[in-house]
């Protein structure tokens, strides 16, 4: 590390880096997307370089994790140069984890060079196991193509995170047959608190919101649940189920806020970094990061945002509405 650590107002060390490489999806799950979304004109996307520089600056700058989303981030040209110009941080040891989040359309082509480059477990989103529900949830997406793109992680060596929105209405009642299709297949699995993300018209989000110490309740009717100490580094809270012996994991934006505990920013793939995904403030890094060959601008624009992390999101649905809804749409911050 060349540099004083990043530290956040809140005495918070940022370790970790969400990055964006694409704002595309080859799917349009409802509750993060409308159907006809625009998208960047491609002119203003950051080159794979330029995302190599950036990541690089913030690795120096005491970043040891680094998680690539999207959109999806499969999807985006060239992608794999980018994992190969990462893969090197693994190969010093300056980060310690090089992974991805992901839809998994594409992972029978991908696992294998991912696999080999270094990743070693990936998060697949994956919000119910019925084809029609799941065409349904995703608009675009084939339930076969990802359950077979999950298989090929699988073979490739590559430990796999299912991570579930919980949907009301929606995948209550898949809830075991979830947790024993994870079981069946040793994949871990997190559930999601859905988060007010992008305004998407017909979508209310009250109407889809199901409290995750809801489903925790309904889980214990049937496992006895274990508290876990684990961390993994991200906002996920584990229990281990004794009966099956799994370890199920709960993001709870809104009944268990986790902000103080926060390790994380995040970068879009036009260069612009958002310090909190609740909050709206965001601080350009594409132009100090164009304006000269080296890297100081860039580190003074860094170091600057994160004087200014805030504390937390304000998401919050409990006074019959949603407050701290933001306008962006998940797939512009990466979630
Ligand atoms: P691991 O712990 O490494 O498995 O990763 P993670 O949970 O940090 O990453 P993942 O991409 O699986 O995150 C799952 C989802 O949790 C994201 O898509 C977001 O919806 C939510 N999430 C992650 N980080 C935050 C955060 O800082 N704030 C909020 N409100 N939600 C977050
Ligand atoms: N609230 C919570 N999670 C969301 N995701 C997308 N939109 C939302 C939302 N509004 C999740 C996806 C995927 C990850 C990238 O973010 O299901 O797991
Ligand atoms: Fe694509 Fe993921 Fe958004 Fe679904 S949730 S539309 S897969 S970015």
């Amino acid at each position: 590390m060349s540099s004083a650590p990043l530290i956040d107002p809140f005495a918070r060390a940022i370790s970790y880096l969400r990055v964006s490489v694409t704002d595309r999806c080859d799917f349009r799950c409802t509750y993060c997307m409308t159907e006809h979304m625009s998208f960047l004109p491609k002119a203003e996307l950051l080159s794979l370089e330029e995302l190599d520089r950036l990541c690089s600056t913030f690795v120096r700058m005491g970043v040891e994790k680094l998680r690539i989303t999207g959109g999806e981030p499969l999807v985006r040209k060239g992608i794999l140069t980018f994992f190969e110009a990462m893969a090197r941080h693994l190969a010093s040891g300056a980060l310690k984890e090089l992974t991805l989040t992901t839809n998994g359309s594409q992972l029978r082509r991908f696992a294998k060079p991912l696999a080999d480059l270094g990743v070693r477990r990936i998060n697949v989103s994956l919000d119910t196991l019925d084809p029609a529900k799941f065409a349904q949830i995703t608009r675009w997406g084939r339930l076969p193509q990802v359950l077979d793109g999950i298989a090929a992680a699988r073979e490739a060596g590559l430990r796999v995170k299912i991570n579930t929105v919980a949907l009301k209405g929606f995948n209550e009642d898949e809830l075991f047959s979830l947790i024993d299709w994870c079981a069946a297949e040793d994949h871990d699995m997190t559930f999601i608190e859905v988060m007010p993300m992008g305004d998407l018209g017909e979508e209310d989000r009250l109407d889809q919101y199901w409290p995750l110490r809801d489903l925790r309740t309904r889980l214990a009717d049937r496992f006895t649940l274990t508290e876990l100490a684990e961390r993994t580094g991200g906002p996920a809270r584990y229990v281990r189920l004794e009966e099956s012996g799994q370890k199920i994991g709960f993001i709870t934006p809104l009944t268990h806020n986790f902000c103080e505990s926060c390790n994380r920013v995040r970068l879009t793939c036009t260069g612009e970094l958002y310090m909190c995904l609740g909050q709206e403030d965001m601080a350009d890094l594409r132009a100090p990061l164009r304006s000269s060959l080296d890297d100081a601008a860039l580190e003074t624009a860094i170091r600057a945002a994160i004087a200014r992390k805030p504390k937390g999101h304000d998401f919050d649905y409990s006074r019959q509405g949603v407050k701290g809804q933001m306008t962006r749409h998940m797939s512009h911050t990466g979630g």
